[in-house]
């Protein structure tokens, strides 16, 4: 982020902080069909047709310390193989071998000097070739050549690794587009390693999750006395970017506000002064909430497992301490962050509940809450607006307050 937008955002607060009315911009949006929440047909174009043709998070650099280091990525319907490879490029392929399609590789992560199926021991170097098959003359003009592990796009940023099954799909910073650019000189360089994580399944559509972090409306209710005391729920600056992705900075009541929690914990030299100031939060589209901070960020990750049942993790970033344990003042760090996120989270299930109850009605938005309406645009952009119900389609009203 540089000055110049560090003030257009102090601005925005600014405006927010007094506004009493939205502004004339504003459309009169029609309510969020409700049936989103729930619909088996729109789960399955979500599951298909969205996850599998989008940049998803798929693990961090740290994960894959040497060449050999693998991981499994499963969370779109068909496994994925990451590992770094001795040019310590980190690759993706389809964990399923080329004979008779077995996984190559079982349990979600290791290191190997090269990847030899569980079925009949086919083995691949580490950068998807075929390299040896078992009693290879028994197989009539086999071409190794042809048949190496198939690959998937994968592209890292900031050492997150992504990876996309559309062969044709963007290069993942012209996907990202300002959220990269805004994000990245704050956090380039820096060693990050994992300091905590978290997973849960809850009895809730994925988006209801998604959508809980895409406001500060509910600060009040839902975090009294964790949050509210120190964040000014009113002020809060809102961007709307190109492919789905926001960006929400709240500012804080008291002058130190965004480092609230923090105590003890490094400062990244790099990290800007809004950051440190204020709660500065992005949706990376589809299913990634990253509140920033200067000690480090967590990543809060979504996945649908079905209409009504979603995988929800959160992994928390730090700078790398070195050997040993976590500095101690993690843990107070950690405790605090998953109290509030525990707020959240009991509340997931009930609204679940109540969405899917036939009391449920259609939903009015507010301007405070429309990164809400973006987001449901973008999951049927991505889509296919034809494809979606009709009766469930959200209609792209907003584009005209995107900022590029
Ligand atoms: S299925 Fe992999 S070697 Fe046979
Ligand atoms: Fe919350």
């Amino acid at each position: 982020m540089d000055e110049d937008l560090i003030r257009r955002i102090e601005a925005q607060l600014e405006e927010e902080s007094v506004r009493r009315s939205p502004p004339p911009e504003w459309p009169v949006l029609p309510d969020l069909p409700v049936g989103r929440y729930t619909d088996e047909e729109l789960f399955r174009l979500e599951a298909h047709g969205l996850f599998r043709r989008t940049w998803v998070y798929a693990g961090h650099e740290s994960e894959l310390p040497e060449p050999g280091s693998y991981l499994v990525f499963d969370r779109t319907g068909s496994p994925i193989l990451i590992v770094r490879g001795h040019d310590r490029v980190v690759r993706a392929f389809y964990n399923t071998c080329r004979h008779r399609n077995a996984p190559v590789v079982k349990g979600s992560c290791g290191t190997a000097r090269r990847l030899v199926c569980t079925f009949h021991s086919w083995s691949y170097d580490l950068e998807g070739s075929l390299v040896a098959v078992p009693d290879e003359f028994a197989f009539n003009g086999l071409d190794r050549s042809e048949r190496g592990l198939v690959p998937v796009r994968c592209e890292t940023w900031l050492g997150f690794i992504f990876v996309n099954e559309d062969p044709e799909a963007l290069p993942l910073l012209d996907f990202l587009g300002p959220v990269a650019r805004e994000i990245t000189p704050e956090y380039e360089g820096q060693p990050l390693r994992i300091v905590h994580r978290r997973r849960l399944t809850l009895a809730c559509n994925w988006k209801v999750v998604v959508e809980a972090f895409l406001e500060v409306y509910h600060l009040r209710t839902v975090h009294p006395k964790t949050l509210a005391p120190y964040l000014d729920g009113k002020a809060s600056a809102i961007a709307l970017f190109p492919h789905g992705h926001s960006r929400m900075v709240t500012r804080a009541m008291v002058s130190d506000g965004g480092k609230a929690g923090h105590e003890g914990l490094p400062v990244m030299p790099t990290v800007n002064r809004l950051l440190q100031a204020t709660s500065t939060s992005y949706l990376i589209f589809p299913n990634i909430v990253a509140p920033l901070g200067h000690a480090g960020f967590p990543l809060l990750l979504a996945w649908p497992r079905g209409p009504q049942t979603t995988d929800y993790e959160w992994i928390y970033f730090g700078l790398d301490w070195g050997d040993g344990d976590p500095p101690p003042a993690w843990d107070q760090r950690m405790a605090l962050f998953d109290m509030v996120m525990d707020e959240d989270m009991n509340n997931m299930e009930p609204i679940q509940r109540s969405l899917a109850s036939l009391g449920a009605r259609d939903i009015p938005l507010s301007w405070p809450e429309r990164r809400i309406w973006h987001f449901d645009v973008h999951v049927d952009r991505a889509i296919g607006q034809e494809a979606v119900p009709a009766p469930l389609r959200v209609p792209p009203l907003l584009d005209d307050l995107i900022e590029t």
